[in-house]
């Protein structure tokens, strides 16, 4: 069994909806060979990392940047992982009230110092919830588990 982790902070009903979705998506019945476990970020610790074979990180965007939440996670689990985590593959995912891009920005830079390897490309979802923003976290959570068990990420 291979182990895709996904950690996100989950402020809000829809915040909860996109994160249950990219879960869901990992669980996809074709898939069978990935274990796929939601941890909110507080709850998250480098051990969960260390047991990880793919990992997704979910944040709100706060004051144009991630999340204090997903930055305590990082801030805890950084050392503890930096040298026993290289190229761990990842994907992320913003739910933005109108940008987005200084969360992603500034994930994508602690991330690059823990020298994980993007597996996909960011996914933004701002503005007014659409419903599509559902299907895109399950797709996204798909991908994810699904580059996992060929061995493809
Ligand atoms: C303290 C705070 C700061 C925020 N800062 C930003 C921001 O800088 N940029 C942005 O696009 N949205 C910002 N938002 C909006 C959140 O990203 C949004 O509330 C969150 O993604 C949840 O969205 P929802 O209404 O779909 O549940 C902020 C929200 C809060 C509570």
């Amino acid at each position: 069994m291979k182990r895709l982790l996904i950690v996100a902070n989950l402020p809000s009903e829809n915040t909860r909806r996109l994160a249950a979705a990219v879960r869901d998506g990992a669980r996809h019945p074709d898939i069978d060979a990935v274990d796929c476990r939601l941890v909110e970020a507080l709850d998250a610790c480098a051990d969960d990392v260390l047991a990880a074979d793919a990992i997704i990180l979910g944040t709100t965007e706060n004051f144009g940047l991630l999340s204090g939440r997903l930055k305590d996670f990082l801030e805890r689990i950084y050392y503890p992982c930096l040298e026993h985590t290289e190229g761990l593959p990842w994907a992320l995912y913003v739910r933005a009230g109108n940008d987005g891009e200084g969360a992603m920005r500034s994930v994508e830079r602690i991330v690059t110092g823990l020298r994980w390897r993007a597996a996909q490309p960011a996914l933004v979802l701002k503005g007014d919830w659409q419903d599509q923003y559902t299907a895109q976290a399950t797709d996204l959570g798909t991908a994810m588990a699904a580059g996992l068990e060929l061995g493809a990420l």
